[in-house]
């Protein structure tokens, strides 16, 4: 720096600072990573959602680790060219495309009959797709778009898969929520909001309501083990992934996907990063055996109390198997 004038040096400092931050806003906020090497050879997994976002690399790092990947993703063409990219780095991979579109009973219906007959084992199935905020918009079968893919829609095709769940080994069944669960509420004078709808708070509701299936589901499938003597049960995870630089703003007015640009790429995840803890519900080995409990950054967290009330969680499986006509 000596051959530096001062306002050359002040600038190098500078640079060197704000560089030195960014790095260290970037490292601080990237999250936990999932330090398993845990092989899949021989074994199947499903993941919902899976042509871009959390669930792409979810799927891609499921697949190097050697396990039979099927995207299931509403768009064929999407899921060909999330395909083409799992494949670029695992060309040997077994990566299969099927059409599954949770805003369609008949879809998650015609897709879980077409799992049925053709695959005949299912190790790993990963609750992921999502939607965010969107207006008020409604799935084929009217439910509110959020309640119907975030949860009924993954109520259903759990609720369909379970037998070949059940059938198979130390299977698992991961469920990505939301940290904003927090929010939620089950309303169920308005549970398809057909007097009031909020974006935010129909995000949350469906959130809240995919975690108490998760824990519900928990509790059937142990009565069910301790009445049947049935050991073979799936476990059951429920995450959230954090903050992640996603398409999810997808319905966000483009002005404010621009504005927050610069803020996601600092302070959000990158997919890869948030796809870390829905991998290591899928995967680690020290959590075999282990079911019925929420993860956050590759560890174990507590439940929100909203999420635990049993009495709502029981009635919200009741109204779910009527109106999915389960
Ligand atoms: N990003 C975050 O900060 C964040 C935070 C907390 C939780 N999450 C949760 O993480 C999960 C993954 O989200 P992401 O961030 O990866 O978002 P994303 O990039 O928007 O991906 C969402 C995925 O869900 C699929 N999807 C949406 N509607 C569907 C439908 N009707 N049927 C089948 N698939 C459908 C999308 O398919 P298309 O591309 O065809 O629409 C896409 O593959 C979601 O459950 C989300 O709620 C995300």
């Amino acid at each position: 720096m000596s051959s530096l004038n001062e306002s050359q040096k002040t600038i190098a400092t500078v640079g060197i600072v704000v560089t030195l931050t960014v790095y260290l806003i970037r490292r601080r906020f990237r999250g936990a990573t999932c330090k398993s090497l845990a092989l899949l050879k021989g074994k199947t997994v499903i993941v919902t959602g899976a042509n871009t976002g959390i669930g792409r690399e979810t799927a891609l790092d499921l697949a190097t680790r050697e396990a039979r990947v099927i995207l299931a993703c509403r768009d064929v063409q999407k899921g060909e060219n999330a395909a083409k990219y799992i494949r670029k780095y695992t060309p040997d991979g077994e990566v299969v495309v099927k059409i599954l579109d949770l805003a369609s009973m008949k879809s998650i219906r015609s897709f879980s009959e077409d799992i049925l007959k053709t695959e005949n084992r299912l190790d790993v199935l990963i609750n992921n797709a999502g939607v965010f905020r969107p207006p008020l918009l409604r799935t084929e079968d009217g439910f509110e778009l959020q309640f119907g893919v975030n949860y009924l829609g993954q109520f259903l095709l759990t609720n369909l898969l379970l037998d070949l769940l059940k059938k198979t080994d130390s299977s698992r069944i991961v469920i990505v929520a939301s940290a904003l669960l927090k929010r939620g509420r089950i309303n169920f004078e308005d549970i398809n909001c057909e007097k009031n709808y909020s974006k935010a708070q129909g995000y949350s509701n469906s959130k809240l309501a995919i975690a108490m299936f998760a824990r519900e589901l928990h509790k059937r499938l142990s009565a069910d083990a301790e009445s049947s003597s049935n050991g073979n049960n799936p476990s059951v995870y429920c995450l959230h992934p954090g903050v992640i630089d996603t398409e999810m703003s997808r319905y966000f007015p483009m002005f404010v996907r621009v504005l927050l640009s610069p803020i996601r790429w600092l302070f959000f995840k990158t997919p890869k990063q948030g796809a870390q803890t829905t991998i290591y519900c899928a995967v680690a080995g020290e959590l075999k055996g282990v079911s019925g409990r929420y993860y956050g950054d590759c560890k174990e967290e507590p439940w929100h109390k909203a999420v635990l009330d049993e009495d709502v969680a029981k009635k919200l499986w009741e109204v779910s198997e009527k109106m999915t006509k389960l």
